[in-house]
């Protein structure tokens, strides 16, 4: 989108007056070619900041401005086709909106649609697990996922549902502003991180992580470090990974200068 000299300064006026009153993280949406051509003239800067979160960090106003995004998915998102595969709700995600450390996993499954609510099934039994293991309670992280509707029969969801339900991922991220996202399995992995890489290669380490689209001027990007883990759903499936798993919550948890004890719990030793 090409704006004109006036269109461009008067955007630019408008966010410098955000800006004094304290107001940020700006988010903006990338705008699809054909939505351009939709736009006349005097819509530019409309389309160009219509999406903004007033984030007073210091005023623990981050529920507010999560419920906002909220709003704007709307409680009967069609957005992609996962609204009419079958999907019974939303699943916005859960947790502290000052959380230090976010999970983000693939998609709800059966009991999250019942429920509402992310990793409540028995994947989400074991990542509670992980998350006492860490010296963690549930209510003190926050859980997401690449999608918030449940693909059918739990299949991994496409590529357009991904892209389609990204943005509102990304302001959810860019208002809770976790020092750390651990990805839980392929799909958020490689949708976070816009990589191919298997799970092997992408654990064991920190990546620096911006959500695309947050603008976060002018303190330059909102970055956080990003770790891979596997999905639990994975760990149930060949509990011999746990151990590993473990190790790369220990790396966060020294990361976030969480105490580490030297054994995996439950490995009472021999
Ligand atoms: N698996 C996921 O990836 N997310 C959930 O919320 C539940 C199971």
């Amino acid at each position: 989108m090409t704006l004109d000299p006036n269109t461009k300064s008067a955007l630019r006026e408008r966010l410098n007056f955000y800006r004094e009153l304290g107001v940020g993280p700006l988010y903006r949406r990338e705008v699809s070619e054909r939505a351009d051509a939709l736009l006349s003239d005097d819509s530019d800067v409309v389309a160009t900041i219509e999406f903004f979160e007033s984030s007073d960090r210091s005023s623990g106003d981050r529920a507010a401005l999560l419920q906002v995004i909220a709003d704007d998915i709307g409680p009967a998102c069609q957005r992609c086709k996962l609204a009419k595969l079958g999907r019974k709700q939303i699943v916005f995600g859960t947790g502290d909106p000052h959380a230090e450390l976010m999970f983000i996993g693939e998609g709800p499954g059966a009991d999250e649609d019942q429920q509402g609510l992310p990793f409540v099934g028995r994947a989400g039994q074991l990542l509670n697990n992980m998350i006492a293991a860490m010296g963690l309670k549930r209510e003190q992280v926050y859980i997401a996922n690449i999608v918030k509707c449940r693909p059918p029969g739990n299949r991994t969801p496409e590529r357009d549902e991904c892209e389609t339900c990204s943005p509102f991922l990304m302001r959810q991220i860019g208002v809770i502003r976790p020092k750390v996202i651990v990805a839980l399995g392929a799909t958020a992995a490689k949708n976070l991180l816009s990589v191919n890489d298997s799970m092997a290669s992408l654990r064991g380490r920190f990546y620096d992580y911006s959500p695309p689209g947050i603008v976060d001027e002018p303190d330059g990007p909102f970055q956080c470090k990003l770790a891979v883990t596997y999905h639990p759903a994975f760990l149930l499936r060949d509990p011999r990974q746990k151990k590993e798993a473990w190790k790369d919550l220990q790396m966060v948890m020294r990361y976030l200068d969480l105490p580490t004890p030297q054994r995996a719990p439950g490995d009472e030793g021999s």
